[in-house]
């Protein structure tokens, strides 16, 4: 971990991943993101899902495993249970009290189906609970927070999916879409500051399990739409010239220097769909709302002749 943020911090641009925004402050802070009026991703996609569901449940398989890659709090994973009423429900975070009380939370409302939360950073390979291996697979990852992913690792992420849905298996995943910059600027600063908060817990999260002296006060948010990339981009930028020891080691930040902690990439249906098609699966259907605003896909995963 410390490795990992200190090699971060010695770029160019220093810059620290994203997952360390989701500790037990910044998942409940993320989930006030979601309910924030100009956040429309959470909405847009939540009714999409809604107006689909039966449409998406129809194609599944019947008594399948659901595997949720960054589960959170989701009102979304029990659209999606009682559309398609698996079996088993596998939600996948990294935030282990969030997980385990979310869990805890479907383990009450579904008395009849297997629950096996598991806790890990699903960027990384990670094995099933061995109780779901004989069950047909979907794959559930909403939010679009594969937008976090660049673009290549991205279509690296999908054929990892693919393995593990398997052949014919689906995979159920919520993509962000291009649009009108305004929109965008709305979406990832708000004027209440709960972006800000969200974007400056990173730094409380690095200070508690790496081990270091953020001044979180010391830094205030900005979040830019890079149009080219197609991808939002946050930071957080230093107010004063300042010294903060991590893990031990000395690092300097100028005033207005800033300190890249997200992207989120926005796809065109097209672009995306052409990723996803070469990256082990077939794209079945794409389903928007009237703005075009979000897009949820139905991926099958390709059978190899
Ligand atoms: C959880 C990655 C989908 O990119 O919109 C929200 C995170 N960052 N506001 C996003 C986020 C700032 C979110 N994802």
């Amino acid at each position: 971990m410390s490795a990992e943020v200190l090699h971060g911090l010695s770029l160019p641009v220093k810059s620290i991943p994203p997952k360390y925004f989701y500790d037990e402050a910044g998942s409940k802070l993320f989930d006030i993101i979601t309910g924030l009026p100009g956040y429309y991703l959470t909405r847009t996609e939540t009714a999409i899902l809604r107006d689909n569901s039966t449409a998406i449940a129809r194609r599944m398989d019947a008594r399948a495993c659901l595997v949720e890659y960054g589960s959170g709090s989701s009102v979304k994973s029990r659209l999606m249970l009682d559309a398609c009423r698996p079996a088993a429900y596998v939600p996948v975070d990294i935030s282990r009290d969030h997980l385990e009380r979310s869990a805890k939370a479907i383990f009450d409302d579904y008395p009849a189906l297997s629950v096996y939360p598991t806790c890990a950073d699903y960027a990384m390979p990670f094995a099933l609970p061995p109780p779901v291996a004989a069950l047909p697979r979907l794959a559930f990852f909403p939010g679009s927070s594969i937008g976090n992913f660049e673009p290549d690792d991205a279509s690296t992420f999908l054929r990892g999916v693919a393995e593990v849905v398997g052949e014919g298996g689906w995979l159920v995943l919520g993509v962000d879409t291009r649009k009108d910059r305004e929109v965008l600027d709305r979406a990832y600063t708000d004027a209440g500051g709960v972006t800000e908060q969200f974007n400056r817990n990173l730094l409380l999260n690095i200070n508690k399990t790496v081990g270091a002296d953020f001044d979180a006060e010391g830094f205030r948010h900005l979040a830019v739409y890079n149009e080219e990339a197609g991808r939002i981009e946050m930071y957080l930028v230093s107010k004063r010239d300042q010294r903060v020891t991590v893990a031990g080691t000395e690092v300097d930040f100028a005033e207005g220097e800033a300190l890249h902690t997200e992207n989120s990439y926005k796809y065109d249906p097209e672009e995306f769909v052409a990723r996803a098609e070469d990256s082990g699966f077939d794209c079945v259907d794409v389903l928007q709302d009237d703005r075009g605003y979000f897009m949820v896909l139905l991926l099958q995963a390709q059978i190899s002749t």
